[in-house]
């Protein structure tokens, strides 16, 4: 098949996880007889360098004219960088909000999945790890605090901020069935996380969410609190299945839920609208403090690039390749720095990312 592809490198380390990521996507169009065709897209620090700006229109035109996005991460060093001498709404930052929303991509799924190799690399105790652990996360991405209106004003002389959350019912649905879609493929459990005890917005949510429980029966719910989640996270885990929650609690808790699995590295993410088409990227950041030494970790780009097959191309047997081609090369024992325990083979970005193309 036939495929069009908008690769966004953006800043710090991405363009050389993005390299590996299209190494391995040219192995499987290699081997299963696909052709991608690539459009390099500008976004954040990049873009900023070129076009002033951190997202041009031009930028997401390409975008929605592709079948799927794949981006690296954005970004710089907030204390070094001269994108943050720029007011907020023309950071790198902003790029990455506003092609989220340009593109109503109001579902990301994060996968936190502990491989076995891994062990090692986890922090909890072991038998708190029991036999593993494998969850996903699917937080609401284009609604709550980090869209709601905002202001800093000044009452007699004193400065004052206003962040708003809000949610209507419809926002909340079309993420709540994403949730119980996925966990039908799943083992069947949603924990949906909100702060019911004292936020209306929480409130609406637990109510919007019950009712769509009702079309999913087989699908068990449970209600949870977010500072229960976060303290369940490290304490049990395996609990978990499919974790439902909103804008910023989705993004706190992925980072826990990443840092339980080994490494930041290791954890894809794919973020979606109603249609096929998706942005696939990393759960990380930029890693400004380790760019350009080929240190980065490729894994999580690659597993999202992964993700891009199965959910926006259909492609399940490449998808499947390419995972179980990142387990041959873990179990070999190879490691980059960050996931790297004693008697393993230590290697850079881009031998991680021939190795894993070769599998
Ligand atoms: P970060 O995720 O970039 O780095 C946190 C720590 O994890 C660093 O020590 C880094 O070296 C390490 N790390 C991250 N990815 C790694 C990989 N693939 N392999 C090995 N080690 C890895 O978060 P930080 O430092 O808070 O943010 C750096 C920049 O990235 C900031 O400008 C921030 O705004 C941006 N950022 C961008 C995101 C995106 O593009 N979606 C998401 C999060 C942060
Ligand atoms: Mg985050």
């Amino acid at each position: 098949m036939d495929y069009k592809i908008a690769l966004i490198p953006g800043d710090g380390i991405g363009p050389e996880i993005v390299r590996e990521a299209k190494k391995v996507l040219d192995k499987v169009c290699e081997k299963y007889g696909h052709s991608f065709s690539y459009s390099e897209v500008l976004l954040g620090g990049a873009s900023i360098d070129v076009h002033g700006v951190p997202l041009t229109d031009e930028a997401i035109a390409t975008a929605k004219s592709s079948d799927a996005v794949l981006m690296g991460s954005i970004g710089g060093d907030a204390k070094t960088s001269p994108w943050y001498k720029l007011e907020p709404s023309k950071r790198p930052e902003a790029g990455l909000l506003a092609i989220r929303k340009a593109l109503n991509l109001f579902a990301n799924l994060r996968p936190a999945y502990l491989y076995n190799e891994l062990r090692k690399a986890c922090p909890l105790r072991d038998e708190i790890i029991g036999d593993g652990f494998d969850m996903i996360i699917v937080r609401e991405l284009t609604g709550g605090l980090y869209f709601g209106e905002r202001q800093t004003i000044e009452e007699n002389g004193v400065k004052k901020a206003i962040d708003t959350l809000s949610y209507n019912e419809n926002e909340i649905r079309r993420i709540a069935i994403k949730a119980f879609e996925i966990a039908r493929k799943r083992r069947n459990k949603v924990t949906s996380v909100d702060k019911a005890n004292v936020l209306d917005s929480s409130r609406l949510w637990r109510k919007v969410v019950e009712e769509v429980a009702k079309d999913y029966p087989d699908v068990t719910l449970e209600h949870m609190l977010v500072d229960n989640c976060a303290m369940q996270l490290v304490r049990d885990p395996k609990q978990f299945d499919v974790i439902l929650t909103e804008n910023m609690f989705g993004d706190i808790l992925s980072d826990e839920a990443s840092m339980v699995t080994g490494s930041i590295g290791m954890l894809s993410s794919a973020s979606l609208n109603e249609t096929k088409f998706g942005l696939y990227e990393p759960s990380h950041g930029s890693a400004p403090d380790i760019a350009g030494q080929d240190k980065a970790n490729p894994i999580a780009t690659i597993l999202s690039a992964a993700m891009m097959l199965r959910f926006s191309l259909d492609m399940d047997k490449e998808a499947d390749a390419v995972e179980a081609a990142v387990q041959k090369v873990l179990t070999e024992g190879y490691r980059t720095g960050d996931i790297m325990s004693e008697g393993c083979k230590l290697v850079g970005t881009k031998e991680m990312g021939d190795l894993i193309a070769a599998a």
